[in-house]
């Protein structure tokens, strides 16, 4: 069992935390949906003034240092020229819409089961909010097949081979931006001893996670996905042309990251952010929803193999920067997200330095 699996298994949910509200009949907010919010529109012109996302073309002699520099200060942003295909990026979009366009009943033949964390269902973070979000989710993890026969019994062969594709080029282009990351630190493979990319002996764990956002009566009102951070080293993201995905900066507040055709986000997670002693922000992010178009993204987080402990790489600590978290497994840092939640990485700051006695 990976650690994922093992993770969720030892903290089950209730499926009311599990089961989406049925979107397309619902045509007002209900209370359950009502956060205590008032949202300008996403596409308002106030954030005009605000410093824009950082997109990288991949082809840039200087990507290396664009990197750096947008992972110290954002935790997050775009790629272009990354190498996956454009076709299979309008595929992996057209069988997404394809799955979350089914009645609600057929979607529940493949319902996650409490203490599982593949399948269809509403985020994991819906447990720690009094107030349901407005997405629905549909999680992978290795073969989609299973799933794939409950939704359609005879005719899933084309989105089991997209979604296929799909992972193993994602995992490729996660573990070449890791490569030049490590490389923008001055890290080598020394360094990072537990970083082996193509290794098919001790293989990297990665979950595939499809969202839809419906349109909304009330988006002003309504949440797509809360706030946090991300659990994985890296996570990339691919959305259609709708936006809603928002970053947070200190003194700038959400920034929208604009749908840009054929680009990909690239977001620090929390595990990342402690390979690298924190110098490498983990983006806190959120998604909003709207009233006319459904958003869709396709989120690939990829952590590191099983029983891996991650720390702080001993070259970025020196006194000036003393070593901030604790080492920490995949699946030790998942349980303690599972009951903390945002509070998590708090929690495995190392004791020595910030007199913090919690665990
Ligand atoms: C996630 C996530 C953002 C999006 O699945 O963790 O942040 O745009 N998704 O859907
Ligand atoms: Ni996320």
């Amino acid at each position: 069992m990976n650690s994922v699996s093992e993770s969720f298994k030892n903290n089950p949910l209730h499926f009311k935390h599990i089961i989406p509200l049925d979107f397309n009949t619902t045509l007002t907010l209900p209370d359950s949906h009502t956060w205590p919010l008032s949202l300008e529109p996403i596409d308002s012109l106030t954030h005009v003034q605000h410093e824009a996302l950082p997109v990288i073309d991949l082809t840039n002699p200087q990507a290396i240092t664009l990197i750096r520099q947008a992972c110290e200060k954002w935790g997050v942003f775009q790629v272009t020229n990354h190498d996956i295909p454009v076709k299979l990026l309008n595929e992996i979009e057209f069988q997404t819409k394809r799955l979350f366009a089914l009645p609600l009943n057929q979607k529940l033949l493949a319902v996650r089961s409490p203490e599982g964390c593949t399948g269809y269902g509403l985020p994991r973070m819906s447990t720690f909010f009094s107030k349901f979000i407005w997405s629905e989710g549909f999680t992978v993890m290795g073969s989609p097949v299973d799933h794939a026969c409950q939704l359609w019994p005879h005719d899933n062969a084309n989105f089991c081979n997209v979604l296929v594709e799909y992972q193993k080029e994602l995992d490729t282009l996660t573990e070449k931006i890791l490569v030049l990351m490590f490389k923008s630190l001055g890290l080598t493979q020394e360094d990072v001893k537990w970083f082996k990319p193509n290794n098919e002996s001790k293989p990297p764990q990665a979950v595939l996670q499809l969202n839809s956002y419906p349109v909304c009566p009330d988006p002003s009102r309504a949440m797509g996905l809360a706030p946090h951070t991300d659990s994985s080293l890296l996570t990339l993201i691919y959305q259609n042309n709708t936006s809603g995905l928002q970053v947070y900066r200190d003194n700038l507040g959400w920034v929208p990251v604009k749908p840009i055709t054929a680009a990909v986000v690239v977001m620090v997670g929390d595990l990342m952010h402690i390979a690298c002693n924190g110098l490498f922000k983990c983006a806190l992010h959120r998604a909003l929803v709207n009233k006319t178009h459904t958003r869709i993204s396709i989120a690939h987080f990829y952590g590191p193999p099983r029983d891996v402990k991650i720390s702080p790489c001993l070259k970025l600590v020196d006194p000036d920067h003393p070593i901030l978290y604790r080492p920490v497994t995949w699946k030790e840092y998942l349980d303690a997200k599972a009951i903390h939640f945002n509070n998590a990485l708090e929690l495995i700051r190392d004791k020595n330095n910030s007199g913090c006695t919690h665990l």
